[in-house]
């Protein structure tokens, strides 16, 4: 694929402004429509909310989906709540539109891109991937976005870019559990460099092929699917590229809990309970969690030579 860069991008190619605020009302109508529900009506949802994509399924997982009700009613959203059940209504207060993401750091020229943008410039894939949280459950989810290389590719970073950080909004008025101060806001993630290009790394869009709800952190989130489920951050309005390692949230708010690298791993246990079992969504009885959940066939050559106990 042939990548712009910014300034390469004709201004046909760019959405006339308030043509994308328009745009933007008429999904939010379609929402408003369908009242306390999450989902438009089916008309609305027709016109307004379904993403084009391809399914190139190489990564796929054979296994049962989740339902849309669980991926979308048990979440972990603490800019809403520390609870599993508050980010679905409470996530409805997010102001999704305007949304830009600014990219800085060690990159040739930082710059802003629209959200409108992003989807206009990145082919959007459908992929299935396992999700495990660190509280020992998982869920599979069809994930719609594009491969978070792409974008790194339009940033063009620098020779001493190393690391990626990313960074959720900060707005207390519309993210009621920022009023609190359970984390140091802003939630921040990070990677490595070659944990980012891999093919497997997502930002994402969307789920079940509508736009991503906002429980599920709308407008777009990261999601690294042989990592423990909160190294993919929500709702992203920066990302940074770094010479050093970043500091993400949990590993500020408990650094013998969780570490930089996070990859899951039944050998290595938290320091509160074992990490070698877990209990998938909707089922009762728990299975074995897997090596780098499942796809160490894809990325433990990412990790050869390290002590995966050291950096956990
Ligand atoms: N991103 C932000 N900004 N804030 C959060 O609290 N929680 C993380 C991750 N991303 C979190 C976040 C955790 S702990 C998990 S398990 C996943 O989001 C849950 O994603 P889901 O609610 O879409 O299943």
């Amino acid at each position: 694929m042939l990548i712009k860069k910014p300034s390469d991008i004709h201004p046909d190619e760019v959405t006339d402004y308030a043509l994308y605020r328009e745009r933007r009302k008429f999904i939010s109508a379609g929402i408003g429509l369908a009242g306390a529900a999450i989902f438009p009506t089916a008309a609305a949802k027709a016109a307004a909310t379904r993403l084009e994509f391809t399914h190139p399924g190489q990564f796929d997982t054979r296994e049962e989906k989740t339902e849309l009700e669980k991926i979308t009613h048990y979440n972990n959203f603490y800019e809403f709540g520390t609870d599993k059940y508050s980010p679905a209504s409470k996530a409805q207060a997010l102001t999704t539109d305007p949304w830009s993401v600014s990219i800085e750091g060690e990159v040739e020229k930082p710059f802003v891109l629209y959200l409108e943008d992003i989807l206009k410039k990145f082919p959007l894939e459908e992929r299935i991937y396992r999700l495990r949280c660190v509280e020992r459950w998982s869920m599979v989810i069809p994930w719609t976005g594009f491969q978070l290389s792409e974008l790194i590719k339009l940033a063009r970073p620098t020779s001493k870019a190393k690391y990626v950080e990313f960074e959720t909004l900060y707005r207390p008025e519309e993210m009621v559990g920022q009023r609190r101060r359970v984390l140091d806001w802003p939630y921040v993630e990070g990677l490595r460099m070659d944990e980012a290009m891999h093919p497997l790394t997502l930002i994402a869009v969307g789920l079940y092929g509508e736009i991503l709800p906002k429980q599920n952190g709308a407008p777009l989130r990261l999601v690294v699917p042989w990592k423990y489920g909160f190294k993919s951050i929500k709702s992203i309005v920066k990302i940074r590229f770094t010479e050093q390692q970043p500091v993400s949230s949990w590993s500020k708010a408990a650094p013998r809990e969780y570490g930089f690298y996070s990859n899951v791993n039944p050998e290595v246990d938290h320091p509160r309970w074992s990490q070698r079992r877990e209990r998938r969504i909707g089922d009762f009885l728990k299975r074995k969690t897997l090596m780098f959940n499942g796809y160490a066939e894809q990325v433990a050559s990412l990790y050869s030579g390290m002590d995966l106990k050291k950096f956990y």
